[in-house]
């Protein structure tokens, strides 16, 4: 067992924590397509700030971007990119081509154990056929399949791999049992076996949808309480005081996951002849959020004889959530892009991300801190650690003649410190 040399495919976010955790106990091959990103691996650099110097020191891993390594991995996790196309569709692609790599270059008994989230039957029906067709080898006889859905967090320096109970299946008794000993081996918090593949693949998708559907809810009932003036934080504090409320909040789902899983399961819902109505109607307030927020703002600038015509206002934060890097289907783009079809003035800062990358990604340029101009309004878009501490004192530099309009969207500023002259508005 100790022996088993396992390999990790795709090492984003998910496949470079579980390659490090692996990478303690076995000898791992740590391989991925993108060779800038093995290079800066080996440097000990990791640019989703997930795993430190330190800990890549610590680790044996065998970084690679040459597919024939594979050959030696008895057991091969995969944990690839599964996006959505400009239609809300499931891109299968990265996934279809990893298989297709895999199955080029791995031996004969090799366990493959899939991590990517995925709509239940995607590993048995695409997968395996991708495997067996470019391996030669039959599934479930030659080789042997498994699924493990990744539940990290990033940014969350609590929850991590060996923390969270991992889901495990596999594709029979005894491939199940292999696949929970070899996680079993490297995670803490231990392991659940699913009753199958296709169960393993729905808990997964379906953790998501949950989410977006309560954020959805939360994001409806803000929108009835900006008409009704009052206060959506002072509603959920007051209702979060009985014993069975669940704590959701209100604001902008971006990213790759909460946002896109649940398309995943709406594709497969209607492939199998159902139309999901309550998760598309989350999906649909959700997505509209950022375009309420611009048209929010341009409204209240307009009742306080601002300019929207050339007005200017600040962006603090774009990523698609705190205190990370990633900048994947952030939200924080369609307030943006709403305001500036206004006519408006807009500027961007966030210290968190790669300012190359909100050109590449965006076309976006972020402005440094101590060059932003001072604006009509601001929004606080994204609860960095940086502007949470930096608090109401941060709006003296950045509004005009230290009054105007602060749109705290996550609720970070404590209201009772407002200063008088800001007009505070939260989701
Ligand atoms: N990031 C999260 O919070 C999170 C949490 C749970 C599950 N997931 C799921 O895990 C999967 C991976 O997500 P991620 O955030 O790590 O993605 P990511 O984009 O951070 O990383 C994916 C890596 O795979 C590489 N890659 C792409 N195609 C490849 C191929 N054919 N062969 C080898 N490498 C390839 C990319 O270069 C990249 O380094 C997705 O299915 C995602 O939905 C993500």
């Amino acid at each position: 067992m100790e022996n088993l040399k396992i390999a990790v495919v795709g090492l984003g976010y998910v496949g470079l924590p579980v390659a490090v955790a692996f990478g303690h106990k076995h000898p791992v091959i740590g391989f991925d397509v993108n060779e800038r990103r093995i290079e800066t691996l080996r440097e000990g650099f990791d640019y989703t700030n997930e795993v430190t110097t330190e800990e890549l020191e610590k680790t044996h891993i065998d970084f690679t971007a040459d597919p024939t390594k594979l050959k030696e991995a008895g057991f091969i996790i995969i944990s690839v990119p599964t996006p959505i196309d400009e239609h809300n569709q499931p891109d299968l692609t990265p996934l279809l081509k990893a298989s297709e790599m895999v199955g080029k270059n791995m031996k004969k008994g090799a366990v493959v154990v899939y991590e990517s989230t995925v709509y239940p039957g995607t590993t048995e029906e695409k997968c395996i056929p991708a495997l067996e067709k470019f391996s030669g080898l039959e599934g479930g006889k030659e080789f042997f399949v498994g699924y493990s859905p990744e539940r990290i967090n990033p940014g969350d320096k609590k929850h991590t791999f060996t923390k969270i109970k991992k889901v495990v299946s596999g594709q029979n008794e005894a491939v199940l049992d292999f696949v929970a000993t070899v996680y079993g081996s490297v995670v803490e918090a231990g392991v659940f076996k699913a009753t199958s593949i296709r169960v393993a693949e729905a808990a997964k998708v379906i953790e998501n949808t949950q989410r977006d559907v309560n954020i959805a809810l939360m994001n409806e009932i803000a929108l009835i309480c900006d008409r009704l003036e009052i206060d959506t934080c002072d509603v959920l504090e007051t209702a979060g005081t009985k014993w069975n409320f669940l704590k959701f909040y209100p604001g902008l789902v971006g990213g790759h996951c909460i946002g896109v899983d649940p398309y995943y399961l709406t594709h497969k819902a209607q492939a199998v002849g159902h139309y999901p109505e309550v998760i598309l109607a989350g999906r649909r307030i959700n997505d509209g959020i950022g375009r309420y927020i611009a048209r929010t703002l341009v409204k209240k600038m307009i009742q306080k004889n601002m300019p929207v015509q050339g007005g200017k206002v600040t962006v603090l934060g774009l990523t698609f959530k705190e205190d990370v890097p990633d900048l994947r289907n952030s939200k924080v783009v369609d307030v943006i892009r709403e305001l500036q079809e206004y006519g408006i003035d807009v500027q961007v800062h966030d210290s968190c991300c790669e300012s190359q990358e909100a050109e590449r990604q965006y076309g976006l340029a972020l402005t440094p801190k101590e060059e932003l101009a001072p604006a009509h309004a601001v929004i606080l878009a994204v609860a960095h650690t940086e502007y949470k501490e930096a608090g109401w004192k941060q709006f003296d530099k950045l509004l005009l003649d230290e009054q105007g309009i602060v749109f705290d969207i996550k609720s970070t500023l404590d209201k009772k410190a407002k200063p008088e002259k800001i007009e505070l508005w939260r989701l």
